[in-house]
């Protein structure tokens, strides 16, 4: 049996990786351990000045890195991103799906429209982007890594106001179960990551913008019920998120890690 070293098995060096959401939160922090690992990483965010921000940082991190403004949810950005990739950095290895919203807003006071953008932000992007990132490694012939972000909520709610984001993270985990079976044929392997909570921007934990009393009183019931007694950071998934984009995880397809300081236990 040939076994190779540690630092081959978790080398990324002359892949290329996307990851959507990749400007802020748990997206930058998957992007910053991939790049780290040597892989050309391409962020793609609605949110240009982050993303230039955040390429700057992985580039005098001396990584390689681009951005590539786009809204996840319209087909014709998700296009041409891919079609950027491809002509930048020659193919396409990895696809990491983590671009989500999570607008806590009852059903019973929620609009058509909203329910609309959550589904077409968390879900219909994921399908755009699988559907033509997997065309063009199939084309390669070289295999792939497609790794998809749901949550806990993906399992088990968390929280009143969350049921179309629920729903969208439910069918995540679903898409990525029956993607895996499609895929396998092409050595194309998906998996996805459900964070529990995690300190982002979007949490309103760890960001720049000061949390309102609300969401801190939110934040410090839901960490009250985590036995590890603290939300995750980032990198705590960007770390998951390099074993399934690497060689560590060759022998899996169609699992979900719960990254969750045992909340789902509790
Ligand atoms: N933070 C948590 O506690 C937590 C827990 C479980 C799952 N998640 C999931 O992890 C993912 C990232 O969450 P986060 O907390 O880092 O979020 P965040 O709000 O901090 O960052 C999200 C990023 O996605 C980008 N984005 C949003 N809409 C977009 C669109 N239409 N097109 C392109 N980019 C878009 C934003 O600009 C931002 O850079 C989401 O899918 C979320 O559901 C987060």
């Amino acid at each position: 049996m040939n076994i190779k070293s540690l630092t081959e098995i978790i080398s990324l060096k002359n892949k290329t990786a996307i990851v959507t959401g990749g400007a802020l939160g748990i997206g930058f922090g998957i992007a910053y351990r991939l790049a780290e690992a040597g892989a050309n990483v391409v962020i793609v965010d609605i949110n240009e000045e982050k993303g230039n921000e955040a390429v700057s940082t992985l580039k005098s991190a001396g990584f390689i890195a681009s951005f590539i403004r786009t809204d996840v949810s319209n087909e014709t950005d998700v296009k041409n991103a891919v079609d950027f990739t491809v002509k930048t950095y020659k193919g396409i290895d990895v696809l990491i799906n983590n671009a989500g919203i999570y607008p806590t807003i009852p059903v019973m006071t929620m609009s058509t429209d909203i329910f609309e953008k959550i589904i077409a932000v968390n879900l219909k992007s994921v399908f755009f982007f699988t559907k033509t990132v997997a065309n063009v490694m199939i084309n390669q012939a070289r295999g792939g890594k497609i790794i998809n972000i749901t949550s806990v909520d993906a399992l088990h709610p968390s929280s009143v106001g969350l049921a179309v984001y629920d729903a969208t993270k439910h069918g995540l985990w679903g898409f990525t179960k029956n993607t895996a079976l499609e895929l396998a044929p092409h050595n194309i392997a998906v998996n996805a990551i459900a964070p529990g909570g995690i300190a982002t921007p979007g949490t309103g934990a760890g960001s720049d913008t000061p949390v309102s009393p609300q969401m801190e009183e939110i934040l410090k019931k839901f960490t009250a019920k985590i036995p590890m007694k603290r939300l995750g950071e980032s990198d705590e998934i960007g770390k998951v998120a390099l074993f399934l984009a690497s060689d560590l995880s060759s022998y899996m397809t169609g699992s979900q890690i719960v990254v969750d300081g045992g909340v789902l236990l509790s």
